[in-house]
Parts: C-alpha cells; structure tokens; sequence
C-alpha cells in the first residue's frame, strides 16, 4: 500500500499531470483536493492530446478510481464539457466520483473574479478568471453552495435565491453591473445536477476504504508551493492549498496515511500571473526557453514568465511539503545551451541569504546568486536511462538535488509517458 501525494514545487505549470499520468499507471486511485479549473493538464497518450482541468489525469487509463475532492472548486459546466470530450475520444468516465462536499462556482463568481481584477487595477492578482477566488470566498464566508445542495431539487433553489439576492446587490451597488437572473441560472444548474449526480459520492469514505485495502493511491495537487494561499507569494496566489498537508484536508483522509511527497519541479522556472519572481528572464534565452518549453498556458493560453532554476525556491518547497523526492521536468528544453544558471542563494540589502523571504517586498528586493554550469548540446529527448544522459545534464541535475536536498527520482525529457527517466519508483 502506497500513499502518494505529488505536488508542484514551484510557482504551478511544473509538468504534474504529465508526471500524475505517468505514476497513475500504478496507482488503483488518483484524487485532486484542491483548485479548480485555474489548473489546467496537457497530457499526450500516443500522439494523442489530452487538456484536463479538473478531472485527474488517472481517468486516461481504464480502470483506475478517479477522485474529485472537497476541497475542489468545481464549474459544472466545465466538469461537464470535459465528460463529453473524453467521451468523445473513447476515454470511459464512469470511474469518477465527485465529493459532495466540494463547493460550487457560479457565474457570479467569474464575474466578480473578473470585476476585482478590474477594479485592483495595477495591483492586480493576475487571476485565471475562472470564479475561483469568489468560489473560495463564499466558502469561507460560510455561505457557499456545495455539490450536495445543488444536486438537491428541494434545497437548491433555497439557497440560489439567497445567494443572488446578496451577489446581485454587490454586483449592482459596489461594481454598477446588472445581476444574473435566477430562473436562468436556476434552469442551468439543475440540468448540471442530473448529468453529474450519478458521480457523486462520499470520496472520503472511498479514499479510506481503499487505504485500508492497501490499495495505491495519488493525490495530484494543482498550482504550485509558492500560489498556496499561506506559503505562496501573498497576495499574489491562488485562493486554496496546492501544498501536501492540504491533501488530507481537501479529500479527508489523516495525514498518518501519507507515505510519500513528490514535488514536480521544471528543470527552469515559469510563472504566470504577477509579482516578483527573482530568476526572471526578460532576454533572448527567457525567450528561447518560453518558445522550445511551449511556455503558454493551458487554461488562459497567457505567455508564462520564465527563469533559471532557483534553489532557494527549490529548497522552501522541499521544507513546506516534507519533500521525499523531485519529478525534473522539461529537462530536455534546456538542451542547446552553451551554459546554464542556477540560482543557489539571493543577495538581500546587502547579506546573502538562502531561505525564502515571507513578504513581497523583501522578495521584489532580492537579487539572484547565480552558479554557472556547463550545458549540453545533445538532442535528449530519446534518452531513457539516466546514465545515458551527457554528463553536464546529469551534473545539473546533481546540482538541483543538492540544492534543494531532496533527490530526484523521475526525470522527464518529453511530453509523451515514454519520455521519463525513473532512477527511483515512488510506489
Ligand atoms: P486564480 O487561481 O485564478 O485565482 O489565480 C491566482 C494566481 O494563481 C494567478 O497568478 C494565476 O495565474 C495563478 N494560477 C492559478 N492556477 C494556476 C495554474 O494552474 N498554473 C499556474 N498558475 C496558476
């Protein structure tokens, strides 16, 4: 039996689902327990493209238990669209089960998703607009509407018309926008409910179930480390917990359960969205990088930032999630380059300082310490055994592992599951 909890080590987009899909096919379980469909999967099964944004990527092999927990925000119209197009490309979704505690986003959400964004101007999050945030908010606000309400004709209309009366209030008075209309959402949303009811089920009681039949079990975290909403890079984050502990939380199981932690890291380093990001890269190689990594969004097709690998990030990654071992991604991308940096350290007014700062304003202050290693010209992206790799890749990856004090078990030279090199199997 085997616990496994992968998460993304850096600032999201680290190649989790191409990771999640590969080490699904020995897990019995695949579970997401946090985000929504901000999050957004590519995965390639024998030329064939996959774009996931809230089913887990396990649903791509047959026979495999596919989990949304309660801790996922989910649009129904978007969790519906994606059965239909897997439906469409033969991929069989009946093993998916939807906790009924997991909230609901609705239009108003995305609405003021997009409004405050709007109204924060240059200060703004740089959010996926998907109703996320909003989502979360009312869930903390305790006054969300969860799966099991909507798929409650009697209940379902009770709490939509309570919860438009004060949307439409704050749509109209704070931001001057007309409201929605109830009998419309109304209307949709029960449609919603009839098409996804068959899969809703109580996923804690399943994932407990399955511990204690010593099944396989991954929890595949969206958005990275530094978006969670405590360790991330506030306020520039994500409203929910892409970190390990959350996995516990957002499907209900006790974190004694939990045997190992993965986090995904890019061989370099992206972001969307704004705020600080030390290793930016503004030249031609951030460019090159951007072009040859496809460095584009999933979900809002937005051209991401990217950088040099940060060891310091690396490090406080492997510190908040209790790192056991690191998925490389992306390492082929870095292929063609005369030399590459990492950054092992930030210089801070002055001091060198090595842990990841808590505020913002520290880290827009912080100036990369780089290294400089030798690169490799070789095309790797056909390598399968980590000893075939030229040696200055297999230095870098060296260098990474030191540098964050975790080893690297998986390394991915590719899109496609074949392209992964295993130096270490995690179930
Ligand atoms: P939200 O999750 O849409 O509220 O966006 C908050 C921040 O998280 C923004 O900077 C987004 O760009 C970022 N974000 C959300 N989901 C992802 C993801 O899956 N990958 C990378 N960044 C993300």
């Amino acid at each position: 039996m085997s616990v496994v909890v992968l998460i993304g080590a850096q600032w999201g987009d680290e190649g989790k689902g191409k990771i999640t899909d590969f080490l699904a096919e020995k897990a019995d379980v695949v579970v997401r327990y946090q985000g929504g469909n901000n999050a957004g999967h590519t995965v390639v099964v024998d030329g064939v493209e996959f774009r996931l944004h809230l089913i887990p990527s396990g649903i791509l092999y047959p026979s495999k238990l596919c989990l949304i927990g309660n801790g996922v925000v989910i649009d129904p119209a978007v969790l519906i669209a994606e059965l239909e197009n897997l439906a469409k490309k033969n991929i069989n979704t009946e093993n998916l089960r939807i906790s009924h505690r997991a909230h609901i986003i609705f239009p108003y959400h995305q609405r003021l998703d997009l409004y405050e964004e709007e109204r924060k101007g240059a200060r703004k999050i740089g959010t996926t607009c998907r109703g996320i945030g909003p989502a979360y908010m009312d869930k903390a606000a305790r006054t969300g509407i969860r799966v099991a309400d909507l798929i409650d004709p009697e209940e379902f209309p009770v709490r939509l018309e309570y919860a438009l009366q004060e949307k439409n209030k704050l749509l109209n008075q704070v931001y001057g926008a007309e409201g929605f209309a109830y009998e419309e959402i109304l209307a949709a949303y029960s449609k919603y409910a009839k098409i996804l009811e068959p899969y809703v089920a109580d996923v804690s009681l399943i994932i407990n179930e399955a511990i204690a039949k010593g099944a396989h079990i991954l929890f595949e975290g969206a958005q990275g480390t530094l978006l969670d909403l405590d360790h991330g890079t506030y306020p520039y984050v994500t409203s929910s917990h892409p970190v390990a502990g959350a996995a516990c939380l957002g499907a209900g199981f006790g974190p004694t359960k939990i045997n190992r932690v993965i986090g995904v890291a890019k061989a370099y380093i992206t972001r969307v969205g704004e705020g600080p990001f030390p290793t930016e890269l503004k030249d031609d190689i951030g460019e090159q990088i951007r072009t040859r990594g496809h460095e584009f969004g999933t979900t809002t097709g937005r051209p991401r930032r990217c950088g040099w690998f940060d060891g310091v990030v690396a490090r406080y990654a492997a510190r908040i999630n209790g790192l056991d071992y690191l998925a490389i991604t992306k390492l082929d991308v870095l292929s063609g380059l005369e030399n590459v940096k990492v950054c092992t350290a930030y210089r801070y007014r002055g001091e060198l300082i090595t842990e990841f700062p808590a505020t913002l304003k520290a880290l827009a202050e912080c100036e990369p310490v780089y290294e400089e290693l030798p690169g490799w010209l070789e095309d790797i992206s056909e390598i399968r055994r980590y000893e075939d790799l030229p040696a200055n890749a297999k230095n870098y990856l060296e260098r990474l592992a030191e540098l964050a004090r975790v080893p690297v078990a998986m390394i991915s030279v590719g899109p496609s599951r074949e392209q992964t090199i295993v130096r270490q199997n995690v179930f």
